[in-house]
């Protein structure tokens, strides 16, 4: 698995408005939408193109347009929510499924709770987007659960990864591909990734 971390002035000037703890929720989701944006444009560089005639209103033309696979969007629940629309200006047509998936708050594995699909996944580029990679279990329960169903091109895109949940990543899917704005060193005794941005659902809804 690819798992990149984008390098960008304007990534880390809007992560580190993101990480303010005094940033209030609105600016909270403009900043998570366009760094979904960002991340969804990144991960359309390997997406192949076919080459078309066009007609401007001079002459005609060569021009190129993205071919093959349609994309979908896969977000998990709650924070996922955030990145659709970023994900959604670079793919207006894309489906959105939604899958609920939380932490236990013993053990930090993922119990699922909502699932919606949507239909021709072994034929979609499938973005998942989640801003926060911590242990990488609810990603990785995410991916297995869309294994399942015959996806096959699985781009995962997350804000803030810790090292950990990089690695554990790599390990458990190393046949997909993933980008992340920043790979924090630490998780605390809670999951939480540190430095961080705190609880990403939290902050995005205005929640404690
Ligand atoms: N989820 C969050 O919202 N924040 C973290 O730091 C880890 C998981």
């Amino acid at each position: 698995m690819a798992y990149q971390q984008l390098e960008h002035p304007l990534i880390s000037h809007k992560l580190t408005m993101l990480r303010d703890k005094n940033t209030g929720s609105a600016d909270f989701r403009l900043l998570v939408k366009e760094l979904a944006s960002i991340l969804a444009y990144e991960a359309s560089r390997q997406f192949s193109l076919d080459s078309i005639e066009v007609e401007t209103p001079l002459e005609k033309t060569k021009g190129e347009t993205l071919s093959g696979k349609k994309v979908g969007i896969v977000a998990i629940l709650r924070a996922g929510l955030a990145m659709v629309d970023g994900a959604l200006q670079q793919f207006p047509n894309a489906k959105v499924g939604h899958i609920g998936l939380c932490r236990d708050e013993k053990t930090l594995a993922p119990v699922q709770y909502y699932l919606r699909y949507i239909d021709k996944l072994d034929l979609r580029n499938l973005l998942i987007v989640d801003p926060m990679l911590a242990t990488g279990g609810t990603a990785s329960a995410a991916i297995d659960l869309l294994k399942k169903k015959g996806a096959q091109n699985i781009i995962l895109l997350n804000i803030i990864s810790s090292q950990e949940g990089a690695k554990n990543l790599i390990h458990k899917h190393p046949d997909i591909e993933g980008f992340t704005c920043a790979i924090d060193p630490g998780l605390d005794k809670n999951g939480y990734i540190v430095p961080g941005l705190g609880d990403a659902g939290d902050r995005i809804f205005g929640t404690a």
